[in-house]
């Protein structure tokens, strides 16, 4: 079900239950991070592997303190500037995070969101919120709750409403190694910003199956539909069949008529066309189109994000 009743999320997260609950990034499946059962009952409704850990959703720094240890100035100024907001950490766990949320690991990745509803949620419980995305394991991440009601309402005991998501994009993963800042994941927050606030870089993604990352496996964000990554001057050069269907960054002239064709954004905004990715993607999953085209992005600002994920949902192994 789903709807806007924030007590009644609060009262089935206080039982121990699952709820999907808008943030800024994707939809995220939430459950009591400190209660183990109800930590494995999201890995059982996203049919998610356990040895792919879970971010700790947190309201405020006293919480960060109870889960986590901040021992580094660097990581002291990355919280300062980018939180709340969609960047999440990787830290040193305390004992009071059971096991099964960092799959093992010592390290315990955080975040604290910026989505209004979800903090009044956080406000109203005394624990953190472990919450993947809100999707079947290795498919297209939900940005609204329709996407989170089609894929997993029958799961799930309610969906809270908050619109579209914000960013569309998850957040980017960072953890202070050495004095720098490693990029595990790409995201919603670009390197540029990072390099604009003064820090310095290191991209460090794997692109195989490692275990301890899924989020970068190198299938993930998957629709249904088969989907290859094209260069703008292969897909303005290339025939195609009439029922392919198009994921295209702007509006230019020489348009490609398929099926179904999404323009991320009209006039050329990666902060828009981040924002409309994987609707659009789930929308072009759903047109009974034989494949999807998708236009490779600019290497800069969230392009680089948005191309990443464009790759795993084409890799086919
Ligand atoms: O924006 C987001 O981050 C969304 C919203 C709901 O917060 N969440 C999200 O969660 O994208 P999920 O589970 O779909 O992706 C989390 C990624 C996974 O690739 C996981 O492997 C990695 O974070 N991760 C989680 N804990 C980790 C840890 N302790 N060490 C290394 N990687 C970790
Ligand atoms: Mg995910």
């Amino acid at each position: 079900m789903t709807g806007q009743n924030l007590n009644k999320a609060i009262q089935l997260l206080k039982q121990g239950q699952i709820v999907a609950l808008p943030t800024e990034t994707v939809y995220g499946l939430a459950a009591n991070a400190l209660d183990p059962e109800a930590v494995a009952s999201i890995f059982e409704a996203k049919r998610r592997p356990f040895f792919d850990p879970l971010i700790v959703h947190i309201k405020d720094l006293h919480q960060l303190n109870q889960i986590a240890f901040v021992r580094d100035q660097l990581e002291e100024k990355l919280l300062s500037i980018f939180w709340p907001g969609p960047m999440t950490i990787l830290l040193p766990k305390k004992s009071i995070v059971p096991e099964i949320v960092t799959s093992g690991l010592q390290k315990v990745a955080v975040r604290m969101p910026s989505n209004p509803l979800f903090k009044e949620i956080l406000l109203g419980l005394d624990f953190p919120l472990a919450a993947p995305s809100a999707n079947p394991f290795g498919f297209i991440s939900p940005t609204t709750a329709a996407h989170v009601e089609q894929q997993l309402g029958q799961t799930i005991p309610y969906i809270v409403d908050g619109g579209a998501a914000l960013h569309g994009l998850e957040s980017t993963i960072v953890e202070v190694l050495e004095g720098k800042v490693i990029i595990r994941r790409l995201g919603a927050i670009a390197i540029e910003e990072f390099e604009a606030a003064g820090f310095s870089i290191d991209i460090k993604i794997s692109s195989n199956s490692k275990p301890n990352s899924p989020g970068n496996l190198d299938s993930h964000y998957a629709p249904r539909t088969p989907l290859q990554v094209l260069s703008r001057s292969q897909i303005d050069d290339g025939t195609f069949p009439s029922d392919a269907a198009f994921l295209l960054f702007k509006q230019l002239q020489l348009t490609p008529i398929g099926i179904a064709t999404e323009i991320l954004s009209p006039e050329g905004d990666l902060v828009k066309a981040a924002a409309n990715l994987f609707k659009a993607m789930h929308s072009l999953d759903k047109s009974g189109a034989s494949k999807i085209i998708a236009e490779e992005f600019p290497e800069i600002g969230l392009g680089r994000a948005i191309n990443d994920r464009l790759r795993r949902a084409a890799f086919k192994s």
